[in-house]
C-alpha cells in the first residue's frame, strides 16, 4: 500500500512527579553537602523521589492518561507506546508494555529505548516516523526515569543532582510544517564509559560482589560530562535548525534538558537568545533523564510560556553519550 507522507503534531501532554520532596537541606543530612554548594554548581533547590513500591510505570501511566485526555483519543485507538527509560520497572518485560496494560491500550505495539537524558527526543523522533509514514494515527512517546533508585546516595557528586518524574505526549497526523517539523539525533559512543552504571547486564551480571562494591549504582565523570554537554546542546539546536532552514532568531521558546543551569546558560549564551525565551524548572526538580524535556515542555504550556504556532526547540543529553534536539511547530490551543 503506498503510504503518503504527512506531519505529526503533540494533541496531548501529560506529566508525573512523585509526592516525596527531596530538598537541599535534606540532603545535606544524608551526604557532606550544602545547599549553597549544590544551588550554585547546579541550580537545583530540591527534586521529587520515589517512594518504595512505586516504579516509573506508575508515573508514566499517570502522564500517559493525562495525554491522551487532553488530546481526547481514547486508549484503544493508540497504535504504538514508546517509551524512553534508563530505570524501566524491571530488566523486562519492558516498561512500554507496563504503560500498555496500565491505560487499557489493548491495540497497541510497545517497547522501551533508551538514550539517557535524550531519550525522550529519540522517542518523539520514532513516535513521529511512524505517525508521518501513516503506519499508525496515534502514538504514545513516554520518558520516564527514576534516577533515584540507581544513584550512590553515599556519593555527594552525583546523587544531588538526580529526581524522578515522568511525561507523555499523543502524537498525530497533521499538514506538513505543523508538530515536529525538524530532528536531530546523535551519539559517542567512545563516551560511555563517563556515564554508566557498570553491573546488573551481561557483562557484569549482580553478584553479592557486585552489590558489595556498589556497581549497581551511577558512575560519572561530571566535569567530562559538563565539558560534552555545553557543546553538544548549542551544536545540536543549531544542527537541526539549520536543517529547517531557521535561525536561532526564530526560536520563540527554548526549553533543554534540565540537567545543570550553568549548561543551559552556556547553550543560551552560544545561541544568543534573551532569557524570556528560555524556560527553567530544573530548580524544582533535579535532572529527571529522560523525563526532564516533556516535563518542562508540560509546565511551559500550563504557565501559558508556550502558545499555538510557537516555534519551540527541545535539545538534550545524557549518557550513551548521546544528543538529540527537534524544532515542534506548536498547534495546542494558547491556554
Ligand atoms: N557538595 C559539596 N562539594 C562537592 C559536591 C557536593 N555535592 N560534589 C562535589 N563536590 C566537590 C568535589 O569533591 C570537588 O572538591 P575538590 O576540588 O576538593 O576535589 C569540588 O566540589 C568541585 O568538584 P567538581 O566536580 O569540579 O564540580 P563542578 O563545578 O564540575 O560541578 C557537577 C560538578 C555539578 C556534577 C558538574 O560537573 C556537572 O553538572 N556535570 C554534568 C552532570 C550531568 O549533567 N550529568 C548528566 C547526567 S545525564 C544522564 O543520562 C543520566
Amino acid at each position: 500500500m503506498q503510504k503518503e507522507i504527512r506531519g505529526a503534531e503533540i494533541l496531548g501532554i501529560g506529566s508525573c512527579t512523585p509526592p516525596k520532596v527531596l530538598t537541599n537541606a535534606d540532603i545535606e543530612k544524608i551526604v557532606d553537602t550544602t545547599d549553597e554548594w549544590i544551588f550554585t554548581r547546579t541550580g537545583i533547590s530540591q527534586r521529587h523521589v520515589v517512594e518504595p513500591g512505586i516504579a516509573v510505570s506508575d508515573l508514566s501511566i499517570e502522564a500517559s492518561k493525562q495525554a491522551l485526555e487532553m488530546a481526547g483519543i481514547p486508549a484503544e485507538k493508540i497504535g504504538l507506546i514508546v517509551c524512553a527509560t534508563i530505570t524501566g520497572d524491571m530488566p523486562f518485560p519492558s516498561t512500554a508494555c507496563l504503560i500498555q496494560a496500565g491505560i487499557g491500550a489493548s491495540n497497541a505495539a510497545a517497547f522501551d529505548l533508551q538514550a539517557g537524558c535524550a531519550g525522550w527526543v529519540y522517542a518523539l523522533a520514532t513516535a513521529a516516523q511512524f505517525v508521518e509514514n501513516g503506519t499508525y494515527d496515534y502514538v504514545l512517546a513516554v520518558g520516564g526515569d527514576a534516577l533515584s533508585t540507581i544513584a550512590d546516595w553515599t556519593d555527594r557528586a552525583t546523587c544531588v543532582l538526580f529526581g524522578d518524574g515522568a511525561g507523555a505526549v499523543v502524537l498525530g497526523p497533521s499538514k506538513q510544517g505543523e508538530g515536529v517539523i525538524g530532528i536531530h539525533l546523535g551519539a559517542d559512543g567512545t563516551g560511555g564509559h563517563l556515564l554508566k552504571v557498570d553491573a546488573g547486564g551481561s557483562r557484569m551480571p549482580t553478584t553479592e560482589d557486585t552489590v558489595k562494591e556498589r556497581l549497581h549504582f551511577i558512575k560519572m565523570d561530571g566535569r567530562e560530562v559538563y565539558k560534552f554537554a555545553v557543546r553538544m546542546m548549542g551544536e545540536a539546536s543549531l544542527k537541526v535548525l539549520a536543517d529547517c532552514g531557521l535561525t536561532p532568531d526564530d526560536i520563540d521558546v527554548f526549553v533543554p534538558h534540565q540537567a545543570n543551569v550553568r549548561i543551559i546558560d552556556a547553550s543560551v549564551h552560544r545561541l544568543k537568545l534573551p532569557p524570556e525565551k528560555v524556560f527553567i524548572n530544573v530548580q524544582n526538580y533535579g535532572n529527571t533523564s529522560a523525563a526532564s524535556i516533556p516535563l518542562a515542555l508540560h509546565e511551559a504550556y500550563n504557565q501559558g510560556k508556550i502558545k499555538k504556532d510557537d516555534l519551540v526547540v527541545v535539545v538534550g543529553f545524557g549518557a550513551g553519550l548521546t544528543w538529540a534536539s527537534a524544532v515542534i511547530k506548536w498547534t495546542l490551543p494558547t491556554k
